[in-house]
């Protein structure tokens, strides 16, 4: 019998897409061990936002909150996002923090870490994936992740080509990644058989957006085209930004006499659980209720839709709405220049701050961004297509570009910030939070010994 799997989303990219990744540890601790006996092919519960969003506003130990998932979940697949060589964050990190994060991660209770690049350049997985390795227990999965985008050098021969090239390299399973939404049935049925057709065994992952409307149907034709794994969100928490729902996935598969390991009364459990937490969120506003609608411009204009309402709040910020038209336009010009950058965190950022400041000054490139600068440069790995001559010109005059890998040039970061923390960070896993966000994390180390001052005199004064 066929078997399509599932991976449930619900604690990273639904929390991350519907409500800023703001969900407390202690809003989901009670249904995990239920969760626990949903067969699920793993949940999706740690890395992407979360790492950043529990140090800057959650006041949450993010190492504690992996311990505590995994002890109460003990026979789930616990999955990560792993931004590569940027890790968790915006930056590229040095080797050897790559290396201790993956250690740390496996160590802590992850079993599965999809590693992927903003531009694919592949070399900025290769030090997560040899960690993965090094590091691996008998359930670790090193997943390799591409990141979907639409473009004349992005054809279904080139997605096959990287999917070779990631198995090569020793991943265990593939995923596109489709952070926009913007991936078509059409399209899904192409790229599914013809990676499938080029890797054989290999099991391959769709993940995808209800963004733009198009999930459920994109979905059912990868089901149907040979995709062994599929990402969706308990349905309370599924649609808008968010993933498609589980169980209407589930049904699906169910018609399709398609096995899905998943328990019915289980994931309807989980669902009910959820649905007052939601309601919760959305009373408070965390939620928004534009997160939760099909929102079709992306196709259109071939942009995420949490890019487009950036540039619009940049806009509104300057007064300069009038130029809205003009900067949408700019978009698809300046991703060109850029080589047609998958738009997806750091480049959405980078391309929608540049398109808005060539609209304002009137003069293409007359600013550039730091940013686009070191993109420019190299320091974020290669272009998917050569960078515009005359960008990189007015970029970098006569500086030469990288030619090697420019995280070689990077320094060890690890002991200076052991140095810099000295007892204020208690474990390894400490000094790689504050490596990874260093203001956020010192606030944190600071104000959990203040809280442990407190309880000591406490108690002193108690046993007088
Ligand atoms: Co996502």
């Amino acid at each position: 019998m066929r078997k399509v799997q599932f991976t449930e989303t619900v604690m990273r990219d639904a929390n991350q897409s519907l409500m800023a990744t703001r969900l407390p540890y202690a809003d989901f601790e009670e249904i995990l061990p239920t969760m626990d006996k949903a067969g699920y092919y793993s949940v999706e519960c740690w890395g992407g936002a979360t790492f950043d969003s529990c140090l800057r506003y959650l006041n949450e130990d993010p190492w504690e909150r992996l311990r505590n998932i995994r002890k109460n979940m003990p026979n789930t697949r616990l999955q990560m996002l792993l931004r590569g060589q940027n890790l968790l964050g915006y930056k590229h990190y040095h080797d050897d923090v790559v290396e201790k994060f993956v250690e740390l991660s496996i160590k802590n209770g992850i079993d599965v870490i999809r590693i992927f690049d903003a531009i694919n350049d592949f070399r900025n997985l290769g030090t997560a994936l040899d960690a993965t390795k090094k590091y691996a227990t008998k359930h670790t999965i090193a997943s390799g992740c591409i990141s979907y985008t639409q473009s004349p050098v992005h054809t279904v021969d080139k997605y096959v080509e990287m999917c070779k090239e990631l198995v090569k390299m020793g991943f265990d399973t593939l995923c596109l990644k489709d952070m926009a939404g913007t991936m078509s049935p059409y399209e899904a049925e192409h790229l599914i058989k013809g990676i499938k057709d080029a890797v054989g065994e290999v099991p391959v992952i769709l993940h995808t957006h209800c963004t733009t409307g198009m999930a459920y149907m994109t979905l059912t034709k990868a089901i149907e085209s040979g995709v062994d794994v599929i990402d969706t969100a308990t349905s309370c928490f599924s649609n808008g930004t968010s993933q498609a729902a589980t169980e209407t996935l589930f049904y699906a598969c169910q018609q399709y006499g398609i096995e899905t390991g998943l328990n019915e009364k289980v994931i309807n459990q989980v669902n009910d659980f959820f649905k007052p937490v939601k309601q919760k969120y959305i009373d408070s506003g965390l939620i928004n209720p534009k997160s939760m609608a099909t929102d079709s411009q992306a196709l259109v204009y071939k942009v995420p839709g949490g890019m487009l309402s950036n540039m619009i709040a940049n806009l509104k910020d300057m007064n300069a709405m009038d130029k809205f038209d003009a900067a949408l336009l700019e978009i698809p010009a300046v991703r060109k220049d850029l080589g047609y950058p998958p738009l997806v965190t750091p480049m959405s950022q980078m391309v929608g701050v540049q398109a808005v400041t060539n609209v304002l000054t009137g003069s293409r490139y007359k600013n550039i961004s730091k940013e686009v600068k070191a993109y420019c440069r190299g320091e974020y790995g290669a272009s998917p297509a050569p960078i515009n001559k005359t960008l990189m010109m007015m970029a970098l005059g006569n500086e030469k570009p990288y030619e090697g890998r420019y995280d070689d040039t990077i320094e060890p970061e690890i002991p200076a910030a052991k140095k810099y923390l000295g007892d204020l960070a208690e474990s390894e896993e400490d000094v790689l939070s504050y490596v990874a966000f260093p203001q956020q994390a010192e606030k944190f180390l600071k104000e959990r010994r203040n809280k442990k001052a407190l309880k000591v005199t406490y108690t002193i004064q108690e046993a007088d």
